[in-house]
């Protein structure tokens, strides 16, 4: 689709590709052929939802560029994970359409849909019965990989992002700390090397050296397989860092959509009482947005 733009990464984090090439359920894009600039993988158009006779998503309209990373900021109950979710189509929205790979949500197979977005949530949400290699292998099993590639992407994946695939492989979620099983939910939405990945607040329970690990680990996995993903927060330290361009939500509208850079000079009311918060911890100076780290 981007190839023009975006080649195929070769980058190797420990002994091959971590870009595992798409196999047999992309949709065509015959449209996109030639396209020399990114366009946008994920397109939100008018986008609302109601229940029970209440606004929880109004109007919103967002795109996600390749290569891009979306931050979803907003307080609690502004609506993050219920935009999310109506972009897995784990909820219908009311109205307004959302486009990706340049087709309408709508007209994909729901599970081909979820299988090309990656999904880490909170907790891990691994299966607690399965071990670590079960959890990781989930996608490649559904799509029917044969056992000796899965076994490999496995192992790969889990030195990618750093667990000692003889250590950790035969594990079971109770004996993994919050940061493991967050690297395990990480290695698991890479497993079948989708274009989107979705996140919601999947640092957000760890101690704070923790999730400075994890958060790090997140701009490295960028740069090696160069994904696309939206990513929810409440941490305006944390979308500073990681992102691309933040949208703030409020109330379930979009309040303000802006570079990092753009966003620490923004005056809507919501965008300030997100900067006192990053002012007030004098934090604000110790980020660096061109290199996407955090200067120590
Ligand atoms: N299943 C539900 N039933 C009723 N209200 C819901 C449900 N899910 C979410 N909401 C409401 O929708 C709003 C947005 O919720 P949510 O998307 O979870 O916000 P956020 O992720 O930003 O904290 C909140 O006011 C929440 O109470
Ligand atoms: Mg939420």
């Amino acid at each position: 689709m981007c190839e023009v733009v975006f080649p195929p990464c070769p980058f190797s984090l420990t002994h091959g590709s971590l870009t595992e090439q798409a196999k047999g359920d992309r949709p065509s894009h015959s449209a996109s052929i030639g396209r020399t600039v990114p366009h946008a993988l994920l397109e939100i158009r008018n986008l609302s939802y109601s229940l029970g006779g209440r606004a929880i998503l109004r109007d919103i309209s967002l795109d996600v560029r390749e290569g891009e990373t979306v931050v979803l900021l907003g307080r609690s109950g502004s609506g993050k994970t219920t935009l999310l979710k109506t972009v897995n189509e784990l909820i219908a929205a009311t109205s307004g359409t959302i486009r990706f790979e340049g087709r309408l949500a709508a007209e994909w197979d729901p599970i081909h849909l979820r299988r090309r977005m990656g999904y880490v949530i909170q907790d891990g949400g691994l299966f607690p019965h399965w071990t670590v290699e079960a959890n990781v292998a989930l996608v490649p099993r559904l799509a029917a990989w044969p056992p000796q590639r899965i076994a490999h992407r496995v192992e790969e994946l889990l030195t990618a992002v750093g667990l000692a695939p003889a250590e950790f492989r035969g594990r079971y979620p109770r004996r993994l700390s919050g940061g493991e099983k967050q690297r395990v939910g990480i290695a698991r939405a890479l497993a079948a090397d989708p274009p989107l990945l979705l996140f919601d607040e999947p640092f957000a329970a760890l101690d704070p050296i923790t999730r400075l690990d994890l958060q790090r680990l997140f701009l490295e996995l960028r740069r090696s397989v160069r994904k696309t993903a939206l990513f929810v927060t409440h941490d305006i330290r944390e979308a500073m860092m990681l992102a691309s361009r933040i949208a703030l939500l409020k109330d379930g509208a979009l309040d303000l959509l802006a570079e990092p850079r753009e966003f620490r000079a923004a005056d809507t009311p919501e965008a300030r009482a997100f900067l006192a918060g990053l002012e007030q911890n004098g934090s604000a100076e110790n980020w660096s947005q061109d290199e996407q780290r955090p200067r120590l």
